[in-house]
């Protein structure tokens, strides 16, 4: 019997590859090729299933113009390339990797804050550049981490595990912003207590976004946002370009309206607001908040698995719109 055949749209690790081509006809775009929309609507023609990373966008159009796709399987926790209800509509499951990039993101989120506010890459900087002569009292003095005041906006899974380390390890105390609030047993384990968005704003020394893009948090972090903030704090965003209004960050990075900027993520990555390479209080990181190799790994399991188990069984372990499942 012929197998079913699939798209893997960008590179990935061979092994897992190899792990597709078991139970799939597999198309692998290892050479990452840019298709232009026209030119991945042509490669999904004939594919059950389409293997995705954030930067993939299946939207309506794709899929109206995808008859054969039962299955989008993003390795990403976010699925904002995704239009998920256009996928329900057409009896399309969508799936994602959450639960195994937890930790790894939490670590980063919490070292890119450190690496922000002790200014690490811009003494890196100073120092390549042959710059440094003498010790001085005050050189790229920064913000402390332990016992200040920890903000996390979104405080979901990852959100949590930032909070951990910082109240656990370095005596934070942590206020976080959601729409809901986290059970009491959640609160009282990661030592976080809820405030308004204001609140938040005004006393965070170092604020770390979290939450899902979506058109509600496009630009929650603009002009308005950042003059509300300490000329002392420090933001982060390990979530999703369009959360910071980029332009409006680099504006208040030049005025010293805040301290300074990590970010993993920007707007129309991967390109970069060119401001924002002429300001020198920002730690730039190229989207990689989950790498670690083990993580990474997992996550492209993951979508594997979900891909495997859907199209052989009618089942997948982290499905986003389920009640495509029931209807099978
Ligand atoms: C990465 O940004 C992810 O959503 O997993």
């Amino acid at each position: 019997m012929n197998k079913p055949s699939i798209l893997v749209a960008r590179p990935v690790f061979p092994e897992v590859i190899e792990r597709l081509q078991q139970f799939f006809e597999v198309d692998s775009n290892q050479n990452n090729e840019a298709w232009s929309k026209a030119e991945l609507i042509g490669k999904l023609q004939g594919k059950v299933g389409v293997f995705t990373t954030g930067g993939d966008r299946m939207d309506a159009e794709v899929l109206t113009a995808c008859a054969d796709l039962k299955i989008c399987a993003n390795m990403a926790v976010g699925y904002n390339n995704f239009d998920l209800p256009a996928m329900t509509a057409r009896g399309v499951l969508g799936t994602n990797t959450p639960d195994v990039l937890t930790e790894t993101t939490a670590d980063f989120g919490f070292a890119l804050m450190m690496a922000t506010a002790r200014r690490m890459t811009e003494s890196e900087h100073f120092l390549r550049a042959g710059l440094w002569t003498e010790w001085r009292y005050d050189m790229f003095a920064g913000a402390d981490i332990h016992g200040a005041t920890l903000g996390i906006l979104g405080m979901g899974r990852i959100g949590q595990g930032i909070a951990r380390r910082g109240a656990h390890g370095f005596g934070m105390q942590v206020i976080y912003h959601n729409r809901s609030h986290l059970d009491a047993a959640t609160e009282a384990e990661c030592k976080a207590r809820w405030v308004s968005k204001e609140e938040l704003l005004k006393s965070a020394d170092h604020l770390v976004l979290v939450l899902p893009y979506s058109a509600q948090s496009h630009h929650a972090i603009g002009g308005a946002e950042l003059a509300q903030m300490k000329p002392t704090a420090t933001l982060v965003n390990i979530a999703r370009g369009g959360i910071v209004d980029d332009v409006a960050l680099a504006a208040a990075l030049r005025n010293k309206t805040i301290a300074a900027a990590g970010l993993d993520v920007f707007e129309g990555e991967p390109k970069l607001h060119p401001d924002l390479l002429n300001v020198p209080n920002v730690v730039l990181t190229p989207h990689i908040a989950s790498s670690s190799l083990p993580t990474r790994l997992a996550m492209a399991n993951l979508a594997a698995d979900n891909l495997i188990g859907f199209l052989t069984q009618g089942n997948a372990l982290t499905p986003l719109n389920p009640e495509v499942l029931l209807k099978k």
